[in-house]
């Protein structure tokens, strides 16, 4: 499991390792941060030391605090920039994280930082096993702790092997982690390990480079070595590297040529990021699902601050959001009400208070938002909380207002979503809703234990159905170029296909600028069949054939289209050919429960919208008109 982005950097060579660090540090913001933090290794006393700073904030933060306190000068450094998942973004929990420190960062004591990311399952033992040992903690991480067991570790080996001491404490983690560390005794070399979580090695004429990706880098050298599982990574002073095992023995890491220039590094060598974006969708979802269950096998959700009894009570769910989000509140209906019996409304956040919503105590305002700042969804919760209702967030970013506002939340863990057109961030929201439903339910009791874990492991699917999706996009990709000329597109839907079908023409407006509506199919009849003409494109989003109710009678819609002309793109289930004879273009997508079906089948929707804006010649990324976080109401 990759764990979501934050930004590391480490260097050793002959540059000064400030300026690098910085400039790597800004090369990935893209990947978002909420804090940063820089070491470096300070040998201009008698005995070599440490120097450092952290800041909450963006990357300016901490620059700021460096202009009013100015690390040494040093050729040893490492620096990370935070995306917050597990507690807030402070200056405390900022890395690096220090083995000891007087106060202030300009005047260490502790001779190790560390900078980490990914999760330490086992860092509370460890903890209380250095506690024991009267070791002072300044925070609450768990990567402070591999400070420490760094630090003693090379004290009591005494040989100044920072690696060797590295190989012997990630020995004793368990969990996902990319670590980088230095150590003031050891002022030529950079150590770096890695689990489950991305670090890539840079090579230069007389200095190395750690990172999380080479966007950090490249602008210095664009020789790399990849990491593989598990292993531990030696950067020195003159260039070289050694690469090991946990278990020490050398290995020979995969050296490659970047060839990106520094943008597309930053886009991962995808065109746009929002191409990456829906690329990160199976490690999104997984990264969303992850920790959830506790030893019991009972779900457990992130900062869930409303009480059992609390939640029992609950007799109305009102999910309030706005555009994408608010289509994924739509399909929450459907699973929520399905597993907990409560019944669901899903309103508009910029209706919601304008029409008087009944509201009680009982009622649990549910706000789903990516970036936690939509303006038009935080005073529907302000409104709700005048009315004394429960308010739980689904969101993004963590830190931001709508989970502060709000009385508990759900993080959904997709990383930063530079793409203004909501991807990654659409799948891992119906993630959340599906972890909330089934906790209700669990809580509720009106579902047992092996009934949640059994639609728990059917998500725990997911994540592979959604990269073998991603695996048949190349036709879709096709079709989508061939349509420049398309001026207008239906999407039909059932079920929960219908909010699909919004969905899908959500994404061709936003980016392809081209007229597009979704209906729900049974509607055609009521009205909008009378648009059908010949060659007009209509995507269909077909339920399974284990619902013959629901797939008889959208296979019956669209006969009646193509009868009137119209083309139809078809996606549907694996194996289901019964509609292939009424499909022009037919896409299948892997079998989920019918409730979990928009996480494959959403995924076409997006890769059509995206590559027929690229062939339109417009900004995928930033199309006109819009914002990533729409902050007025
Ligand atoms: C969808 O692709 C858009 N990015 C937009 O509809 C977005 O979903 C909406 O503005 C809500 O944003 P939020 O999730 O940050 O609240």
């Amino acid at each position: 499991m990759l764990w979501p982005m934050c930004g590391i950097v480490g260097y050793v060579g002959s540059q000064q390792a400030l300026g690098i660090v910085i400039e790597g540090l800004r090369r990935m913001e893209y990947r978002g941060y909420d804090s940063a933090g820089i070491a470096v290794v300070d040998r201009s006393g008698a005995d070599a030391r440490l120097a450092g700073a952290k800041k909450a904030g963006k990357l300016a933060n901490l620059e700021k605090e460096l202009d009013v306190r100015p690390l040494p000068a040093s050729t040893t450094g490492l620096g990370h920039t935070r995306w917050a998942t597990h507690g807030g973004p402070t200056d405390g929990n900022a890395h690096p994280h220090f083995s000891d420190s007087a106060g202030v960062y300009t005047d260490l004591t502790g001779k190790v930082a560390v900078i980490h990311n990914g999760i330490i399952e086992n860092f509370a033992r460890l903890k209380a096993e250095l506690a024991a040992e009267n070791v002072t903690f300044l925070s609450e991480t768990d990567t402070e702790v591999v400070a420490h067991l760094l630090a003693r570790d090379f004290d009591e080996a005494g040989d100044g092997d920072l690696g060797a001491a590295m190989r012997r404490v990630v020995n004793r983690l368990q969990g996902a982690f990319t670590l980088v560390a230095v150590h003031a005794d050891a002022p030529d070399v950079v150590v770096g390990a890695r689990r489950n979580s991305p670090l890539v090695i840079g090579v230069g004429q007389g200095e190395a480079f750690l990172a999380s990706d080479v966007s950090a880098f490249i602008a210095h050298t664009r020789e790399a070595i990849e990491m593989g599982q598990d292993q531990v990574a030696e950067i020195f002073r003159d260039g070289s590297v050694r690469i090991t095992t946990f278990d020490g023995e050398v290995v020979e890491g995969k050296r490659f040529h970047v060839s990106w220039d520094a943008s597309a590094a930053e886009k991962g060598g995808y065109d746009w990021f929002m191409q990456k974006e829906i690329a990160e969708q199976p490690q999104a979802v997984a990264d969303t699902l992850l920790g959830r269950v506790n030893g019991q096998g009972r779900l457990k959700l992130d900062e869930m601050r409303l009480s059992e009894d609390e939640l029992r009570a609950i007799t109305k769910i009102i999910v309030v959001a706005c555009g994408t989000a608010y289509h994924a509140g739509l399909i929450a209906k459907y699973a929520i009400e399905h597993w907990t019996r409560v019944p669901v409304e899903v309103e508009l956040a910029s209706e919601f208070r304008y029409r008087d919503p009944i509201l009680t105590k009982d009622t649990l305002v549910i706000a789903i938002s990516q970036s936690g700042e939509t303006m038009d969804t935080l005073m529907a919760i302000r409104h709700a909380r005048e009315q004394h209702s429960r308010v739980l967030a689904i969101c993004n970013t963590n830190g931001s207002t709508i989970p502060r506002e709000s009385d508990a939340v759900v993080y959904t863990h997709g990383g930063p979503e530079i793409g203004v057109a909501s991807t990654k961030a659409f799948l891992t929201q119906l993630t959340a809703c599906y972890l909330v439903g089934l906790y209700l339910a669990q809580v509720r009791g009106v579902k047992f234990n092996d009934e949640v874990a059994e639609v728990l492991t059917q998500l725990s699917d997911s994540p592979a159905a959604i990269a073998e999706t991603l695996n048949r996009m190349e036709p879709v990709r096709k079709l989508a170029r061939s349509m420049v000329g398309a001026r207008t597109v239906l999407f039909l839907g059932r079920h929960v296909g219908y909010p699909m079908a919004l969905e899908g023409a959500l994404k061709l407006k936003e980016l392809a600028y081209i007229h597009a509506e979704g209906f729900a199919a049974g509607e055609l009849k009521h009205g909008p069949i009378a648009l059908i003409e010949q060659d007009l494109p209509v995507v269909v989003v077909v339920p399974s054939p284990k619902r013959p109710l629901l797939h008889d009678k959208i296979v019956s819609n669209i006969q009646e289209i193509r009868a009137r002309g119209a083309k139809t793109i078809v996606i549907a289930e694996d194996g289901d050919d019964v509609v292939a004879p009424y499909a022009d273009f037919l896409f299948h997508v892997p079998e989920l429960p019918i409730l979990l079906q928009p996480l494959v089948a959403t995924v076409p929707l997006q890769v059509f919208a995206a590559e027929l804006a690229d062939a339109l010649g417009y900004d995928v990324d930033q199309p006109r008109n819009l914002a990533k976080s729409v902050t007025v109401e």
